[in-house]
């Protein structure tokens, strides 16, 4: 049991013996994503043969930031070497400033002197940025080990850890240089939240809020019933399963349905349009990923109800879940609107110079549009609500 604040996260032995499975479905590399509190502490008998129904060679490194690898890099080592594998570990430097080529190096050379093989692999504990940098390692380093994804953001349990998208960034621009390249297993332990810091729990509600706006209305009513959703400490254990589990089950049927994003995969960026521009504008330090994206969501909501794909009725509801999330809805100080409207261009999901924006219909139902035009993207900003 964790204690926070003097208040238990509640996560009894009997909750423990709770846990999800779900299915991502690809026909080349179909895997499971695992939702169990104290899952940490099982994953050296859920990587064993019996249990990921494919073997694994002897070694296993754990790549980590320093941060999270004091928190629970021991617990996952003696997991590991408990079911017999042989590790090492690996920490890159923290923030998005080292999610670079040459950190990468540095865990090639670590990998070349511990003699990975093609049946080794890489697990990654930690947030977005260890996801993404030890799958992109994955990928290549010898056309190929296997990979684990074990997050401990709730932005990478929601998104980042699902999917299969690795990368690094380059000095122009974030996450230019990647590959597709699926993990063998996804191990969600929902009781590693409780040392996330707060804001960065409300950024990954945002990535949950999304969901529910593009793809499950009955996750978005969830959201809209409950108390609080903007702490940890807040928040009844049995319904942060309930939310983690539909929000990744979204993304397994979107990215089963298409997994390189040649169509339907691309609702995922609901937000995430204006919210890159966002982002970048105020140079990834005023504000992080998910209030970028929350604040996307709110711009886009507005485009949606001048062009009566919305009413005011639906605006105020995504609205209202937004704020109780704790997440802004207000453009930070300083960026203006022609500003915006001039970085959408720049935005690396444009096509043949048209800017790619995410619409929805209805609360549950999302659809990718290249025919929105500067104005009404510059009509939606200037008419925010505050
Ligand atoms: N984060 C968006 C995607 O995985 O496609």
């Amino acid at each position: 049991m964790i204690a926070i604040n003097n208040r238990h996260l509640n996560l009894s032995k009997m909750d423990r013996q709770d846990s999800t499975t779900i299915r991502v479905a690809l026909p080349a590399n179909p895997y499971d994503i695992r939702l169990a509190a104290g899952g940490l502490d099982t994953l050296g008998q859920c990587l064993s043969v019996s249990e990921l129904g494919t073997k694994l060679g002897q070694k296993i490194a754990v790549v980590s930031n320093p941060e999270i690898f004091a928190l629970y890099g021991d617990r996952v080592l003696k997991s590991l070497q408990s079911a017999g594998f042989e590790t090492i570990s690996y920490c890159f430097e923290p923030g998005e400033t080292h999610k670079t080529f040459a950190s990468v190096q540095g865990l090639f050379d670590a990998l070349l002197a511990a003699r990975f093989e093609r049946s080794s692999t890489l697990l990654a504990l930690g947030g977005g940025i260890v996801g993404d940098m030890t799958g992109f390692a994955a990928a290549t380093w010898l056309r190929g080990l296997n990979f684990v994804q074990v997050p401990t953001s709730l932005l990478a349990m929601v998104d980042a850890s699902v999917g299969g998208k690795t990368g690094v960034n380059h000095p122009q621009g974030k996450n230019l240089i990647g590959a597709f390249y699926q993990p063998k297993l996804v191990m969600i332990d929902p009781e590693v939240l409780a040392t996330l810091p707060e804001r960065e729990f409300r950024a990954g509600m945002a990535e949950v809020i999304k969901y529910g706006v593009i793809w499950d209305a009955d996750l978005f009513a969830q959201l809209e019933a409950a108390d609080r959703l903007d702490s940890i400490k807040a928040i009844d254990p049995a319904f942060l399963l309930e939310i983690l589990g539909r929000s990744t089950q979204a993304k397994a049927d979107v990215v089963t349905q298409d997994e390189k994003e040649g169509g339907l995969r691309a609702i995922l960026n609901y937000g995430h349009t204006i919210g890159h521009a966002l982002e970048s504008l105020t140079g990834y330090r005023v504000i992080n990923h998910g209030e970028a994206v929350g604040l996307g969501m709110v711009a886009v909501a507005r485009m949606m109800v001048q062009m009566d794909l919305w009413d005011a009725e639906t605006e105020a509801r995504q609205l209202a879940v937004i704020q109780k999330a704790g997440l802004p809805t207000i453009l930070p100080e300083g960026v203006k609107v022609d500003a915006i409207v001039d970085r959408l261009k720049t935005d690396k999901k444009v096509q043949d110079g048209r800017v790619r924006f995410i619409l929805s219909k209805a609360i549950g139902s999302a659809f990718v549009t290249d025919s929105v035009t500067d104005a009404q993207v510059a009509a939606a900003l200037e008419t925010l609500p505050v």
